[in-house]
């Protein structure tokens, strides 16, 4: 079990949960806006490029205050290079887009093309298949750094046998030649120093093809947010690289970006003690938050205690067994109708949600915790469902 990286309520402590519908994804702008302010000083430090990873948080209502801040979009295919430049990366404002596919369908490559500035291959072949001479974007290549950092293998790119990334030990000069860019992505939810580590390494082989690209991708899984992330240092080191390769430097957070900016609020739908004391939610773990039972980890709950005087598992409306959020401790009993919300739930979940078993999707609110404004921008319904199935 992954621990969560939520840092507490925030703002969300003093949020009426009664005031949107259920269930419901609720984002805070100004703790947004927090985080890219984190991110802006330092781009404005270092000259470095910041990227929203969309994959990580695809919310477009806030598109125009994101690229207020940042650089523009790393995407993972079309659908996401489409939704960059229509939201978040207006190429008439020299917003970039950057294109990362394990591999490329021949159907989409023209118009990611078009739509893209970078367009990252996962290996020479593919390169050789779609890249080539002839485009006239940059081309880069993702590299494997066979330098594992990860908690978890099957989260690390840089597992045994992995598919993501060109491994580094297979990388020629004359490869080398047929990209300005270089990639790599091998981090999640990590400080500085496995990144020091891996660019060490990274180094250590490539060192002496480095001049030889015009910008180096650095790929996301920076916890750049995270009130204990080594700023100072990263900003050290983000200075020193782009003296020494002379390229422009680039990086890709999605969970920092969205971090503590959004909760998921549901309802308690009945109560029953089996031996074990169920809550039943409006909510599904496996619809609404699926990497609690991918990753898996237990999402902290607004109100849940150590050490509480009423303990019940929070289970999803899904019939799947397994759709449960975990077991929580809380000071008063929870009752039937009563609102409850998980910390932390703007990233990786709102991209994720699905409807199996008819699951409703949740809405999405935008709350401002400064003015208290407060704009459901998104409801669900069952033609969503409807639309998705033939
Ligand atoms: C290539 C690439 N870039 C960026 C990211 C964003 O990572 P994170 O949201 O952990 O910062 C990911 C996440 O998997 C990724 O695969």
């Amino acid at each position: 079990m992954l621990p969560t990286q939520a840092s507490g309520a925030g703002a969300f402590a003093q949020f009426d949960l009664n005031r949107v519908p259920s269930p419901c994804f609720v984002v805070d702008e100004v703790k947004l806006e927090e985080n890219l302010k984190v991110l802006q000083l330092i781009r404005s430090k270092t000259d470095t490029k910041i990227l929203l990873a969309l994959k990580a948080f695809s919310m477009w209502a806030v598109g125009p205050l994101i690229s207020k801040y940042l650089d523009g979009c790393c995407a993972s295919g079309l659908w996401e290079a489409r939704l960059a430049r229509k939201y978040f990366a207006k190429k008439d404002e020299g917003k970039i887009v950057s294109t990362f596919s394990p591999a490329y369908h021949p159907h989409d490559i023209e118009e990611i093309t078009d739509l893209s500035d970078h367009i990252i291959f996962n290996s020479p072949s593919q390169r050789e298949k779609w890249g080539g001479d002839n485009l006239s974007i940059s081309q880069g290549l993702r590299i494997n750094p066979l330098n594992p950092e990860g908690l978890v293998g099957k989260y690390d790119p840089c597992r045994p046998g992995s598919r993501l990334g060109w491994p580094i030990d297979q990388v020629t000069e004359s490869m080398i030649k047929d990209f300005d860019g270089l990639h790599l992505h091998t981090l999640c939810e990590q400080d500085f120093p496995p990144l020091d580590r891996t660019w060490s390494k990274v180094s250590s082989v490539l060192g002496k093809y480095s001049d030889q690209f015009s910008w180096i991708n650095l790929g996301g899984g920076h916890h750049l947010t995270r009130t204990d992330y080594q700023v100072d240092e990263l900003v050290e080191f983000l200075i020193q690289l782009r003296n020494e390769t002379g390229a422009q430097i680039l990086l890709e957070p999605g969970e920092a970006v969205a971090l503590d900016a959004g909760i998921l609020v549901g309802e308690v739908l009945d109560i029953m003690d089996t031996g074990v004391n169920h809550a039943l939610l409006d909510l599904s773990a496996t619809c609404h938050a699926p990497d609690v039972i991918e990753a898996p980890y237990r999402p902290s709950l607004l109100g849940d205690k150590e050490k509480g005087k009423y303990c019940y598992r929070l289970g999803g409306v899904s019939c799947l067994a397994g759709d449960v959020f975990g077991d929580y401790q809380l000071n008063e009993p929870l009752r039937i109708g009563q609102r409850i919300a998980f910390l932390d739930q703007a990233h990786y979940s709102m991209v994720k949600t699905n409807t199996f078993n008819g699951v409703p999707l949740p809405s999405i609110a935008l709350w401002n915790s400064e003015n208290d404004n407060l704009r459901i921008v998104k409801r669900f319904s069952f033609d969503d469902f409807e639309e998705r199935l033939s």
